[in-house]
């Protein structure tokens, strides 16, 4: 469910037509919807109550200050994967005691960072790493709060870009090896170990893969446990997918996945930390843009949109499906025709859509992608020298530019031409 409905015939944001918002703004832009956010971040609470546990907003999806604060003022806590990730935490005001580090390759530079800055915990991902954190931290006088990060070797039946839980992936220590490396953490003076963590991919549709890999942690636990290790916390990952079309059947509910977490895990008394992004932020935003030109191509219509590929990613990337709707509603019973829906930019892939049947769309009118919160503004690149698209937040009838679109001379401020250039004739 979302907050995204059609008014008097025109798509609002809550209560904020997005005519409105595309009137002060200009098209492209990305509105996310708070209730939406909220109800969702509400509905992983929900799923987990009667545990002890922490949802941790993956913030990779959509990493926005003010969607972080929105987030972080619930209480909940943030997952990061970069630098960066940290700083905007810390800059949302996102205490350290509630930011969980993971990533495959942090560097000594972003371990120190989290150590100055107080973390909950690192999720490791490999011995060469533990070592790197083991002596950053005793170089700190600090002990760094860690968990590894195990492979259980499963497969998440998700696209083959976001899996991660097979052996073949980067991520994590294969679980067989698990005993050996706690081993060697214990002995680690720099390390404390808090607890494991698994994560197997992204928008997965079954529990199935998760109860194969929560079991196998539950059982990892009790090893652990005997070899004396303090396995308190399990950081189980985030993944839980979406719905994209709607027409197709719904993946799991939070509250499943809680059911599932609970049946696998709770009798281990473990505190459950979880780090979903895509399910917070997906249906929570959506990219509205304007039509440019309609094309006659031969034997084909293009929408040519004002987005492109460099705007939202993920058709191009991953073949992904987004719902397409007109702003302004379609009468009732409306002929439906199909638009192969594109963007401006100079390749073939810049294309979001085939044969996609939409009403009759003109130029210069807006159309919407539905579930474009997560993944969408996060994954946008200046390709083609297009300024970034700005992100609006709504709350009720209320909504604000949380990052606006920078000017030309903003992006071209960043290049520096140098000394040995700066006489030569253009
Ligand atoms: N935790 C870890 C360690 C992760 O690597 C990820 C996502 C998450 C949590 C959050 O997963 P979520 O709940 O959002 O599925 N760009 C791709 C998705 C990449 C996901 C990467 N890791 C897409 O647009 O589909």
């Amino acid at each position: 469910m979302d907050h995204f409905n059609y008014q008097a015939g025109v798509l609002h944001a809550e209560d904020v037509p997005l005519t409105d918002i595309a009137a002060s703004v200009g098209t492209p832009f990305y509105v996310y919807s708070s209730a939406t956010l909220l109800r969702h971040l509400r509905l992983f609470d929900e799923a987990l109550e009667g545990t002890d546990h922490l949802v941790c907003f993956a913030m990779k999806a959509l990493s926005n200050l003010a969607v972080v604060r929105l987030i972080a003022a619930t209480g909940a806590g943030v997952d990061v994967v970069s630098g960066g990730e940290y700083a905007r935490a810390k800059a949302a005001g996102v205490p350290g005691e509630r930011i969980v580090f993971s990533g495959v390759g942090k560097t000594r530079a972003e371990m120190r960072q989290a150590l100055e800055g107080g973390i909950r915990q690192f999720n490791l991902e490999s011995e060469p790493e533990m070592e790197a954190l083991n002596e950053v931290a005793l170089s700190m006088g600090l002990v760094a709060p860690v968990t590894v990060r195990v492979n259980p070797d499963v497969d998440a039946k998700t696209h083959a870009k976001i899996a991660t839980g097979k052996s073949e992936n980067k991520f994590g220590i294969p679980i067989a090896r698990a005993r050996e490396v706690y081993a060697r953490i214990a002995g680690m003076p720099g390390l404390r170990i808090v607890g494991i963590d698994v994560h197997i991919g992204s928008q997965l549709t079954d529990l199935e893969p998760y109860r194969l890999a929560y079991r196998k942690v539950a059982e990892l636990t009790e090893t652990l446990r005997a070899e004396g290790h303090d396995i308190r916390r399990l950081d189980l990952g985030g993944g839980l997918g979406i719905p994209y079309e709607r027409s197709n059947s719904a993946p799991p509910l939070p509250l499943d996945y809680g059911a599932m977490v609970k049946q696998e895990l709770a009798h281990l008394g473990c505190e459950i930390e979880i780090e979903p992004g895509r399910l917070i932020a997906g249906n929570a935003g959506l990219l509205v843009s304007g039509v440019i030109y309609v094309k006659e191509g031969e034997g084909r219509q293009f929408l040519i949109l004002d987005a492109a590929m460099n705007d939202l990613l993920r058709p191009a990337m991953y073949d992904a499906w987004h719902e397409i709707v007109p702003v302004r509603q379609a009468a009732p019973g409306a002929v439906l025709t199909p638009y192969d829906v594109v963007g401006p930019v100079c390749e073939s892939g810049d294309t979001f859509a085939r044969g996609r049947m939409l009403p009759s769309v003109a130029a210069g009118d807006l159309v919407a992608f539905r579930s474009a919160g997560a993944y969408g503004a996060v994954m946008a690149s200046e390709y083609n020298s297009r300024p970034l698209v700005p992100e609006v937040l709504v709350d009720r009838d209320q909504f604000a530019v949380i990052r606006r679109r920078p000017t030309f001379d903003e992006m071209i401020e960043r290049d520096t031409i140098p000394p040995w250039l700066q006489d030569a004739e253009a």
